[in-house]
């Protein structure tokens, strides 16, 4: 008797599940004792229904929830539809109904993953989502495993392919944000409205699951401050060339003095750094931590097979633990109380770029500005004006975000200057 498997949607994801329980089925079935068989699959409609059935698969398609959460056959299901909606009343109707759950979905775990976990623990089920941070990057399992022993300090992720896809367009090929844009849409990397991608809001979920299993921490998605990459201009581009950086978008999760800080921001990484090198629809997790010191994950974030094979084997741990009799410990043990830290404990270095009146005197005014936050210029760097207007770069050493704050209002108190861009810098 094989352990059933409910799917609930058969998009790109699901339909990789069948190719590996086929392709690897004597390893899948020995690591888990036993073999899984995909009982049943809900799609919307009957539309959708004959169309998948049109296209040759071969499943027990329904389209009614119930058919899958009031199967007592059905041990597991596995819900690869996405969004907040209907994906959250049906997993709780499935852990209600006594289901194990592997899911990939990112925005749900990290907008309502309080819930659904403490729900999964009270029935003592299993609820597991390794594809819901970097695809195939086995990252959460790593952090809750194989780093057990470690104190993680910061984690650093390249953890959007389409927008780091677009930024590797914009930074090696000098291509605009639009233009970049344009072709991730038409590569079916971006969707049509793209605002998750880049805006960072996709990277801010995956930044609040990393801060449950790097940190123990279980952060609000609003407490993720995040800014995506659409403001990023061809010239902040050559910039940071310039002056020895990459642009990227990057989450950056890390504990200081008094709690956790998580941001998702464009941020200047040294050329040097390996998340530098991190380039087209590939996804990174640099991890630094007081044991192993430094360690980065690289791989495919999205794809069909890449997030498939996360997905299996999440199945396959929960098939083993049904099995051994065992099933149901929480997926990350690793749990203390919530602790946001203070903003004049976040630092970090900062580039601004401010157009200024082409005339005497404009670098002094700058420089008190900055002093006077007591905040200290790491690189300055003046673009030749046109008589009228000048631009100005400046890449600070380490500042506070309430020093950030108080520099940013001083500098648009002043009514000649405009703040063009101001972005993290790493390592200064
Ligand atoms: N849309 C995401 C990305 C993949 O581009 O990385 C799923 O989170």
């Amino acid at each position: 008797m094989a352990i059933k498997i409910g799917l609930f949607g058969f998009g790109t994801v699901a339909s990789g599940i069948p190719f590996l329980l086929k392709e690897n089925g004597d390893k899948i079935g020995a690591a888990a004792k036993d073999n899984f068989e995909i009982a049943k699959v809900l799609v919307k409609d009957e539309a959708e229904k004959n169309r998948l059935q049109a296209a040759g698969h071969d499943y027990n398609f329904v389209t009614n929830v119930e058919d899958i959460v009031q199967d007592p056959d059905i041990d597991i299901v596995v819900e690869l539809m996405g969004r907040i909606e209907p994906a959250k009343t049906f997993i709780t109707k499935a852990l209600e109904a006594g289901k194990h759950v592997v899911s990939a979905n990112k925005d749900l775990i990290a907008t309502h993953g309080k819930e659904i976990i403490a729900l999964a623990q009270e029935k003592g089920l299993a609820f597991y989502y390794e594809a819901a941070v970097a695809g195939g990057i086995p990252i959460l399992r790593t952090l809750a495993n194989s780093l057990t022993s470690d104190k993680v300090t910061r984690i650093l992720g390249v953890l959007n392919g389409t927008s780091n896809f677009m930024m590797t367009k914009m930074v090696d090929e000098g291509w605009t944000y639009e233009n970049a844009l344009k072709t991730a849409q038409e590569l079916g990397y971006a969707e049509s409205d793209p605002t998750n991608d880049v805006e960072g809001i996709d990277a801010a979920y995956k930044a609040v699951i990393l801060s449950q299993f790097g940190f123990g921490m279980t952060i609000d998605f609003d407490d993720v401050s995040h800014q995506g990459i659409s403001t990023i201009t061809p010239d902040d581009v050559a910039v940071a060339q310039e002056l020895g950086y990459v642009i990227k978008l990057v989450g950056d999760v890390r504990e200081t003095a008094s709690g956790i800080s998580a941001q998702v921001s464009p941020t200047f990484l040294p050329k040097e750094h390996p998340l530098a090198s991190v380039n087209g629809v590939m996804n990174a997790v640099f991890v630094e931590s007081i044991g192993i010191g430094q360690s980065m994950y690289y791989g495919p974030g999205a794809g069909q097979k890449p997030t498939a094979t996360s997905v299996v084997a999440d199945i396959i741990r929960i098939g083993r633990r049904i099995v051994d009799g065992n099933v149901g410990k929480p997926f990350n043990e690793f749990s203390r109380p919530t602790q946001l830290a203070n903003p004049s404990d976040v630092k970090s270095g900062y580039y601004f770029s401010l157009s200024v009146p082409d005339k005497k005197g404009q670098i002094l005014r700058l420089a008190e500005i900055f002093n006077g936050q007591d905040v200290s210029f790491s690189q300055v760097l003046q673009q030749r004006g046109d008589g009228k207007q000048a631009k100005i770069v400046i890449v600070t050493h380490a500042l506070s975000l309430t020093q950030l704050e108080r520099v940013k209002a001083e500098l648009e108190a002043q009514s000649d200057f405009t703040l063009l861009n101001s972005f993290k810098v790493l390592g200064d």
